[in-house]
């Protein structure tokens, strides 16, 4: 076992880890921090989505050894200093954009680290930056319509179809 530490959310952070420990295994198992969900352990859903050094990564597809020293920011991390939500996440909850919110802390990481390159995005943009989030419920109309109020856009032309 060795002995990993890394900031995660502003705070340094250690815990053992074997080798093959994933990163999501790490904040999961190791540091108890559940928000980042895992789908598929395989790098297709995008549930375990964070930031690493400010890029998005899919946690399952790195080793927490390898990322030893990083700033890692997670969804328990997106909330505002006085733990109301994020302008992100309001705007998921204002427009729908989850239903059972198993994919819904990868899909506002996703979501953050596309607005921080690209402060107002297309429609097009938006989806094609969520390709590598899957959601199996609530689909997809209201998730990109949420990051499109998110970033400040109106978006009271669209509609609320389901895709
Ligand atoms: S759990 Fe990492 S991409 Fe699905
Ligand atoms: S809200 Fe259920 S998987 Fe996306």
């Amino acid at each position: 076992m060795t002995k990993v530490t890394m900031t995660v959310n502003g705070k340094t952070v250690s815990a053992d880890t074997e080798g093959r420990t994933l990163l999501s295994s790490f904040l999961r198992d190791g540091l108890g921090m559940t928000g980042t969900h895992i789908g598929c352990d395989t790098s297709q859903c995008g549930a375990c989505l964070v930031h690493v050094d400010g890029k998005a990564v899919k946690s399952c597809s790195v080793f927490a050894q390898e990322v030893a020293g990083a700033q890692v920011r997670t969804i328990e991390g997106m909330a505002n200093a006085d733990g109301s939500l994020s302008v992100i996440q309001q705007a998921f909850q204002d427009h729908h954009g989850l239903q059972c919110g198993f994919c819904t802390p990868g899909m506002v990481m996703s979501a953050a680290a596309l607005l921080a390159e690209n402060p107002k995005p297309t429609e097009h943009e938006v989806r094609h930056y969520l390709e590598g989030n899957l959601c199996r419920c609530t689909g997809y109309h209201n998730i990109v319509k949420a990051v499109l109020a998110a970033s400040g856009q109106d978006v009271s032309g669209l509609g609320v179809a389901a895709e």
